[in-house]
């Protein structure tokens, strides 16, 4: 078994080796789409998962990576949606079912990284959410053109 697991890796887009041999890649889809810049999607897990019911014992991995859906303003067909996926009006629960899980899933001593993008919703939001504090992470990131922070954000099971 893998020793990084990330259940929402999408099309990998941000992985150096999008075939690295030590990340279980999973996601609720498998699916391919066009762009509107003819860029191709391919969003193809080893594994389709669930984020928030994994089907893997406690401690299993060494790390896990986490980079949800961070948006609910834009259309279900929109390509930053097929990108990314959308969240749920009632996302507070789903959030929280997600990182209960990894965090289950997580050895101890283990790292959990997290990835969020504020376009949508705040970082304090999120962080009320998960009730969770971060050991270290972007506190102040630069935003991009359209003003939006990327956060990496750095979890520790200290057990
Ligand atoms: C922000 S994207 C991940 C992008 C990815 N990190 C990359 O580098 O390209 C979020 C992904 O979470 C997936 N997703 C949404 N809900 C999920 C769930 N409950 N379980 C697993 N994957 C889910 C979406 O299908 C989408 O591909």
């Amino acid at each position: 078994m893998q020793k990084i697991l990330d259940p929402m890796s999408g099309a990998r887009m941000f992985y150096f080796d999008k075939n690295n041999k030590s990340v279980l890649f999973g996601d609720i889809r498998d699916e391919e789409h066009w762009t509107r810049q003819y860029k191709k999607l391919e969003i193809h897990p080893d594994q389709l998962m669930d984020a928030r019911k994994l089907d893997f014992p406690d401690n299993s991995f060494y790390m896990v990576v986490l980079d949800p859906p961070h948006l609910i303003n834009c259309g279900k067909n929109s390509d930053m949606a097929k990108s990314y996926g959308v969240l749920e009006k009632a996302w507070h629960a789903d959030m929280k079912k997600i990182f209960n899980e990894a965090w289950r899933v997580l050895k101890p001593n283990g790292t959990l990284i997290f990835k969020w993008a504020d376009k949508d919703v705040s970082l304090a939001e999120l962080l009320y959410v998960l009730e969770r504090e971060p050991v270290f992470g972007d506190k102040k990131p630069a935003a991009n053109k359209a003003g939006t922070n990327r956060f990496f954000l750095v979890f520790f099971k200290d057990e």
